[in-house]
Parts: structure tokens; C-alpha cells; sequence
């Protein structure tokens, strides 16, 4: 017979804190001295044994245990749970009643308050019943960094097709294929393993091309007010710029919009080679910010696979309104213009996720639209954005409305990675242009009402006279495609003949 264990080899061993209780206890109220070890023939020790192993083969077939909450309160976006402990960001399903469209409701932990949850639905809520059970989704194994993060499809199969924010397919082209699954967040890079910016990219655009020159990898905002030509931009770069890969996120935005920029602004070409992830105004805003998640967490799949990928987020304001309706739905106080702090919290986090990956590897340049309202450059996502990323191109309504297209504000625009990518004679260029384009702006009215006479500024006359051909050059028909070879010949052009 094996002998009983002593004190010491109870406390020192790595039984489980049951084990050594029941160990313990097998002494009764009188345990012997740790030294004198145990009478070698306890009749209870054999039987707790028994006992234990029992409860073992027991356990090693028992369910696991289904945690369950119920709901307490359903008022607006918002419902309330009690008896989970979750984290935020956790997903739950809500138990919908016999009958429903939908055996369960999905909604996703947005915050709490004591042993209250916040959660918000991403699925139809219609029917839920008060003291509906809430139950916490499984959660995957530990070793993952990303457990719990929620997974949505991603892959090669997904390119030419139109998705929803929770990775199903919105064309009638049938299920994925090749289909892979990743998180929707993704662990932080290093700043200092990420890979400068130091290769051109053409964007097919010649404004852009010659005089805001981005870089593989940059992260870029389209500045302007409602119909002045952001999307019809995206869409003529998205056709034309080199890049092996595009994900074009359409977040928040008119659902007749997403049909008629995927058909007529995208074309057949531009779909071709690019994945889209459409979620209008009209769902939910959880969804609309996860749609935006969801268009970086695949830019990310086809960078770490080292191609060169080009973002497109239509529009990042949009992404920032849905991150208000919720924060606001949830009690946060409202701070600059009715936006509360995690607004501002969210939109970095978002975009630095973006641009280039470790050296070596691959890249997503990634283009913001940023609604301004009223054309208000001082809207504080427009200023938070313009803060975090890396250039930006202001379109301009007065351009737009003379039919000037691109209606790129030269002057109001910048790309901060430019003067690192190009050489001086291209600099100067740039520079001569911007001055005559400025010079010629400021003395506009006087021009026109026939004010100035030529002879009293130099570099006046001169924009004067190229101001035509100037302005041909910043147009350009968005079937048109004009290379950065090109853009930078024809910007050299303009100060060769008759400059
Ligand atoms: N390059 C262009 N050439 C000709 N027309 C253009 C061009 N760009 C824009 N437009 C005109 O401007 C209109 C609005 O453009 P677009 O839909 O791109 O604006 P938007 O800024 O995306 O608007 P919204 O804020 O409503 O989304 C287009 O329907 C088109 O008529
Ligand atoms: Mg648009």
C-alpha cells in the first residue's frame, strides 16, 4: 500500500486547493505532528482517494459551464445586463424569443457601470423580452494575444467583392472563397521598426502627382465640404493608382452612394483589384466603426503578406460620428462640438494602423475623407485629423463650383512626406508654382476689373500669363489618367515653354 502523505509533502506539493483540503481533512481534527508522518493505514485517505478520483472522471465528461446574465434594461442604443463579468469589447448573444426572425441577438460590451453592462446590439433587436438571458460568446485559447478579438474573413478569395461589416457578401456572387479569418484589432507596431516613407507613389492623379507627391505608405486626408468631389477623387485613384491591392471602406455614407460609387466612380477594372466593405448610414453605429476596423484589418492582411496596398475610407468623419452616437449613448459627456474624448481616442488608433510595416515588408497608403462641415476647416475631426496624419488635400467648393475638377486647393493642401521623395528641381518646381498660383489668387479681383497693369510685379505678370495653361494643368477628367512621369514632364513644361 502506498503510504500516506505527510504534512509537508501536502503543503509542498501542487495539489489543487480542493486536493489539499480533503488531504487535510483526512487527518480529522487531530492531524500527528508534520515529523511523525501519518499512520500508514488512515482508512479515510483511501477513501477520499476514491471519492476524488470519482469527482475526476466526472468532471472530465461535464459540459462546460454555460455563464448567463439577464437583461435589465433596454432604452435606446442601449441595453443593460447584470450577472456577466465582461470586458469591454467582449460580444454576447441575447436570447430572442420562440418566433423571432433570429434565434439569438448579437451585441457587443460598450462599457459598464458597477455590475451593470452596457451592451450594444449589431444585430435586430425587435422582440427581446425584459430578463432575457445574455450569455458571453466562447472565448478562444489563451495563447493568442488577440483572444477574444473578434475574427471576420479575410483573403485573396475577397478581392472583386462587396462586404459587410461583419464580412458577408452584399453582391449576389455567392459565398467567399479562400477565405482566412483575423482580428478586427491588431497589436500596436513599433514606430521604430516601421519602414520610412521613401518611394513615390503614383496615384494617377497629376495635381497629386506633381505637386503633392505621397509616398508609399502615407496617410493622407481629402479635406471638403458634402458634393465637392471626395468620392469621384477615391475613385479615379483607385482605378489608377499603382498599388497591387485596394480596400475601400464606404462607412456611414448614402446607401444609393455605395451602388453608384462601386458601378460608375470604381468600374469594373478598379473592382477587379480591390475588396469592398460597405456599411451606410442606416445600420447600427457599432457597425459602421466596425466596418472601418474591418477595412484595416484587411489592408493589414495584404500588407503582412507584403504587398503594396492603397486604403480608401469614405469617410473618416462618418467613422467619428458613429463613436459619438455610442460614447453619447452611454453617458460620456460630450466635449468640443458635441464629441466626447474617446472620439479623439479612437480616430489615432484607427489610422495608426495604417501605412508602412516593418522594412522589408509591405505598405498601405491610406486615403481619409474628412467632411468639413459648412466648409469649416476648423471642425475639430477635421483638425484632430489633420493632426494625426500625414498630409492633406483640401478640396475647395469655389473650384468645384466653376467646374474646376480635381477641385484641389493647391495652396491649402500639403504632403508632408513630399520633400523627402522628390529632388530640388522637382521642389522648385512645386514651389515656383505654388507662389505664382498664390500671387495670382491674391490679385484676383483687381486682375479682373482691369486694375493691374502689367509692369509692376514680376512674378505677377508672369502667373498672369501662364495662369491658363496653370490651370489646365491642375484639371483633369476623371477617366483620365495621367502617370507620375508624365505629371512631373508636363509640370517641367509649364516653365519651359513660355515660362
Ligand atoms: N473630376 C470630376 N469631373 C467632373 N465632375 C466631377 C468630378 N468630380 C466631381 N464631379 C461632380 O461633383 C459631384 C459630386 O461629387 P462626389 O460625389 O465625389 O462628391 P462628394 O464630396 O463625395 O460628396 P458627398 O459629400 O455627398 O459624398 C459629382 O456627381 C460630379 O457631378
Ligand atoms: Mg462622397
Amino acid at each position: 500500500m502506498v503510504s500516506p502523505p505527510t504534512l509537508d509533502e501536502i503543503a509542498t506539493s501542487d495539489l489543487t486547493p480542493l486536493e489539499r483540503e480533503l488531504a487535510l481533512a483526512s487527518f480529522g481534527s487531530n492531524p500527528p505532528h508534520a515529523q511523525t508522518g501519518v499512520a500508514a493505514d488512515n482508512p479515510h485517505l483511501e477513501a477520499w482517494r476514491a471519492r476524488l478520483d470519482g469527482l475526476r472522471t466526472r468532471n472530465a465528461i461535464a459540459k462546460p459551464l454555460r455563464a448567463c446574465g439577464r437583461l435589465t434594461r433596454a432604452a435606446g442604443l442601449v441595453l443593460e445586463a447584470v450577472g456577466l463579468r465582461l470586458s469591454v469589447g467582449s460580444e454576447v448573444m441575447i436570447e430572442l424569443p420562440p418566433g423571432s426572425t433570429l434565434a439569438m441577438a448579437e451585441a457587443e460590451v460598450v462599457g459598464f457601470a458597477g455590475d451593470r453592462l452596457f451592451l450594444m446590439p449589431t444585430t435586430e433587436v425587435h422582440g427581446l423580452l425584459p430578463g432575457a438571458r445574455v450569455f458571453a460568446l466562447e472565448s478562444a485559447p489563451v495563447e493568442d494575444p488577440m483572444t477574444g478579438a473578434k475574427r471576420l474573413p479575410v483573403g485573396w478569395g475577397l478581392l472583386g467583392r462587396v462586404l459587410d461589416a461583419s464580412g458577408k457578401p452584399l453582391d449576389d456572387l455567392g459565398p467567399l472563397a479562400a477565405v482566412d479569418d483575423a482580428p478586427l484589432t491588431a497589436p500596436t507596431i513599433n514606430p521604430l521598426h516601421r519602414e520610412p516613407i521613401h518611394k513615390v507613389l503614383d496615384v494617377g492623379v497629376r495635381a497629386i502627382n506633381a505637386l503633392l507627391t505621397v509616398g508609399r505608405g502615407q496617410r493622407m486626408g481629402l479635406f471638403a465640404g458634402s458634393g465637392v468631389g471626395k468620392s469621384v477623387l477615391l475613385g479615379t485613384m483607385a482605378r489608377y493608382t499603382s498599388a497591387e491591392v485596394i480596400v475601400i471602406g464606404l462607412i456611414g455614407e448614402r446607401g444609393r452612394e455605395v451602388k453608384e460609387f462601386i458601378e460608375q466612380i470604381l468600374g469594373k477594372e478598379g473592382l477587379a483589384r480591390s475588396v469592398v466593405v460597405a456599411a451606410p448610414a442606416d445600420v447600427s453605429p457599432l457597425l459602421r466603426m466596425q466596418a472601418a476596423a474591418y477595412a484595416t484589418s484587411l489592408a493589414e492582411y495584404f500588407r503582412d503578406q507584403g504587398k503594396h496596398v492603397l486604403m480608401l475610407m469614405d469617410s473618416l468623419t462618418r467613422y467619428a460620428m458613429a463613436q459619438r452616437e455610442i460614447a453619447l449613448a452611454v453617458g460620456e459627456p460630450p466635449a468640443t462640438k458635441g464629441y466626447p474624448p474617446s472620439v479623439f481616442a479612437k480616430l489615432p488608433a484607427l489610422v495608426e494602423r495604417t501605412g508602412n510595416g516593418p522594412a522589408g515588408g509591405g505598405s498601405i497608403t491610406a486615403f481619409y475623407t474628412v467632411l468639413t462641415e459648412g466648409d469649416d476647416q476648423q471642425d475639430p475631426i477635421a483638425d484632430s485629423a489633420r493632426a494625426i496624419l500625414d498630409g492633406h488635400i483640401v478640396l475647395s467648393r469655389v473650384l468645384a463650383e466653376a467646374g474646376h475638377y480635381p477641385a484641389i486647393d493647391i495652396e491649402a493642401s500639403i504632403s508632408r512626406a513630399m520633400n523627402a521623395l522628390i529632388d530640388d528641381k522637382h521642389l522648385e518646381k512645386t514651389r515656383m508654382l505654388k507662389q505664382m498660383l498664390s500671387r495670382y489668387q491674391r490679385n484676383r479681383d483687381l486682375i479682373n476689373v482691369g486694375a493691374y497693369t502689367s509692369g509692376r510685379d514680376a512674378l505677377l505678370d508672369r502667373a498672369i500669363a501662364l495662369y491658363p495653361r496653370i490651370e489646365a494643368f491642375l484639371q483633369q477628367g476623371y477617366r483620365e489618367c495621367a502617370p507620375y512621369d508624365a505629371s512631373l514632364k508636363a509640370l517641367g513644361s509649364l516653365f519651359t515653354e513660355g515660362g
